[in-house]
């Protein structure tokens, strides 16, 4: 009810103001801010382990240039498990340190890779020189012949799309992710059934379905004010996107700071983008409307984060990808809560059968 968000104690706005993702992923995952020397350790962890194994590549090419990231991703999450046989084993061994490490780096690299084999672009591997954000920008936006130029504050803001994504209670993923690591499954394979879970338009795959909202609604030459009535109506189909929350019913304090973040970036990079204007005229109708009054419908955090990832230059199916990347350490989290619990059971959640509690088998002639 009073919007707050805190990873292991601390507030979201402290966190993003002072902290990087890779200082929060460990954070999150391991319970405490990191010393000088685990910080350390654990950025020089995702560097060795940012590449991925080079008969990955091949795999790459299996995959039609329309698939969606969010489909190579999972799968490909789920084939560099098989790369190395420590990951096959469920729970939290002696390697888990490093397994984490590998997934966290090497989902990024993923990530970049199937958008350059999707838009029939030359792989671009990590460089070990640059930090985590600024080496997945490298990756997607450099030219084997050109080095993408790494402005600081188009860096910062992604570092910090990812860090408000970093973790969110139990969410559709995130129970998925612990639904599935109840059956001793492995990390690799648990987080890629979260990816799936979170690709869908109610959950993760809000962000895309945001801008292409705003987009839909700048080509109609509509300010906004047809959407909202639409979006009241049942019959239409339609939703504002971006707007909502399962749990939040006052204010979703990720999309505040995301609002702001996305004023100063747009003015930064001198970008003048329309759909801010139509978002933020959508925002003030809605927030003026009873419909969405009376419900308790705000600005989730996807409702400006697709605004930032556009003026970015990312595409527009990479948007969930981002998120997953983001929520990466949130899964891996509740992942090591299960599998470090010796009394983790499975999960089996029962049903209530309402059909008829006894049937006949009807032969094929006999049936209507
Ligand atoms: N636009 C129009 N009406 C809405 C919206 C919306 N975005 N969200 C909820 N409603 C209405 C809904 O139709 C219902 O009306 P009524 O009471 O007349 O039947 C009422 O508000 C309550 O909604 P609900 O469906 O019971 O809410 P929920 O908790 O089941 O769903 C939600 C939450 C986020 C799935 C939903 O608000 C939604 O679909 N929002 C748009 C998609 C979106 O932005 N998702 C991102 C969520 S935040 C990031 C994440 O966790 O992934």
């Amino acid at each position: 009810e009073q919007g707050i968000l805190r990873y292991r104690g601390i507030p979201i706005e402290e966190l993003a103001e002072k902290s990087t993702f890779v200082e929060t992923a460990y954070l999150i995952i391991y319970g405490h801010l990191p010393d000088r020397n685990e910080l350390k350790n654990f950025s020089d962890l995702l560097t060795e382990h940012q590449n991925i194994h080079e008969d990955m590549k091949y795999h790459f090419e299996g995959f039609p240039s329309t698939s969606h990231p969010m489909a190579i991703l999972s799968a490909m999450i789920n084939a560099s498990g098989c790369f190395d046989l420590t990951l096959m084993k469920g729970g939290c061994s002696s390697q888990f340190d490093s397994h984490v490490a590998q997934l966290i780096s090497q989902v990024r690299t993923i990530a970049a890779f199937s958008y350059r084999k999707s838009h029939g672009l030359p792989i671009i591997y990590p460089k070990k020189a640059y930090k985590y954000t600024a080496n997945f920008l490298h990756m997607l936006f450099s030219q084997p012949y050109e080095d993408y130029e790494l402005k600081p504050e188009v860096v910062r803001a992604l570092d910090l799309i990812f860090l408000l994504h970093a973790d969110h209670e139990q969410n559709c993923s995130t129970a998925t992710v612990r639904m599935v690591a109840s059956s001793q499954a492995n990390l690799y394979a648990s987080c890629a059934a979260g990816v799936c879970a979170l690709w869908g338009p109610l959950h993760g795959g809000a962000n895309q379905a945001v801008v292409e909202m705003l987009v839909d609604i700048h080509k109609s030459g509509d300010d906004g004010s047809k959407f909202i009535t639409a979006a009241k109506d049942k019959n239409s189909g339609k939703k504002l996107m971006g707007f909502g929350h399962r749990v939040y019913k006052n204010y979703d304090p990720r999309a505040k700071i995301i609002k702001k973040a996305c004023d100063e970036v747009l003015g930064s990079l001198d970008i003048n983008d329309p759909l801010l204007e139509i978002a933020k005229k959508l925002e003030e109708a809605a927030l003026r409307d009873s419909y969405f009054v009376e419900r308790k419908l705000y600005p989730n955090v996807d409702f400006y984060s697709g605004i930032i990832m556009r003026a970015l230059g990312i595409p527009v199916e990479m948007f969930t990808v981002i998120f997953a990347i983001g929520r990466m350490p949130g899964w891996i989290a509740n992942y090591k809560e299960i599998a470090d619990d010796t009394k983790s059971r499975i999960s089996r959640p029962r049903q209530v059968y309402m059909g008829e509690p006894l049937n006949t088998y009807v032969p094929m002639s006999k049936r209507k």
